[in-house]
């Protein structure tokens, strides 16, 4: 494994979608308790239910950007070398052209069952309490991991950061684990590590290089010049 990047909300920003924290984020509007937890949904289903359709009714208003696209040519050239783990809940990547993409906090066009977790289909549009698992019938909720739940795909993710010669963070605030952590998993096992950020702290030990700036303007100068 040549590259395994991890991307956050910050790669979105200039597509027009808002971050989480920060100037105007999304939890600034919202608490984290009421629509980011298992216990907030159990709560008020239908304000959660809501929370998720109205950003995944929205999707379609916002298109990739000069980043994403930089990514997803970025792999077209390394294939199986590279590896994209993103938090983003958006299909942004997806639209880009990216195709090994994990979404270690779910998807917004994705639903799972609320019997069975294994159960996960793609879905458009606004869920309701009608809707069913199209394998069982259960109700369902929205494919995103809440605080307090486990990511997803993490031994796919710490298989690959135990393998890649490079690691890079873009557009993300590391403050929530896992992924966080992944910057000192992947230093620990002697990957350089970069981080693309429109601000960055210089003294992060568990980081090699700096790029500071937008994404849409530091990224793709990164991805060509990587060999
Ligand atoms: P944050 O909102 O915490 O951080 C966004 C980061 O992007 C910040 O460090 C900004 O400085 C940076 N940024 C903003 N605009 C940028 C731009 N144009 N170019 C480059 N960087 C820019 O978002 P995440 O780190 O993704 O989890 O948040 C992590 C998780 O917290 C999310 O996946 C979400 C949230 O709660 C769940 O919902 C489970």
């Amino acid at each position: 494994m040549k590259l395994v990047v991890l991307t956050g909300a910050g790669i979105s920003a200039e597509s027009g979608l808002r971050t989480f924290r920060g100037n105007n984020g999304l939890w600034e509007n919202e608490k984290i308790e009421d629509v980011a937890t298992p216990e907030g949904y159990y709560r008020d289903k239908a304000r959660v239910r809501n929370f998720y359709n109205s950003l995944r009714v929205g999707l379609p208003n916002y298109k990739p950007n000069a980043a994403h696209f930089a990514l997803a040519k970025l792999e077209e050239r390394l294939g199986d070398d590279f590896l994209l783990v993103t938090q983003n809940v958006d299909d942004l990547h997806e639209r880009a052209g990216s195709k090994r993409v994990l979404h270690m906090h779910g998807a917004l066009k994705q639903l799972r069952c609320e019997a069975n977790e294994s159960h996960v289909f793609n879905f458009d549009g606004e869920e309701t309490a009608e809707t069913k698992c199209p394998f069982c019938g259960a109700p369902t909720r929205p494919h995103i991991v809440w605080f307090g739940e486990i990511p997803l795909y993490m031994d796919k993710i710490e298989n690959a950061l135990l393998h890649t010669k490079e690691f890079a963070y873009i557009g993300t605030s590391s403050v929530v684990y896992p992924a966080a952590g992944f910057k000192q998993l992947a230093k620990h096992y002697k990957a350089h590590v970069t981080c693309l950020n429109l601000e960055v702290d210089r003294e992060d030990r568990n980081t090699d290089a700096f790029l500071e700036g937008k994404a849409s303007e530091v990224v793709p100068t990164w991805c060509e010049n990587f060999k």
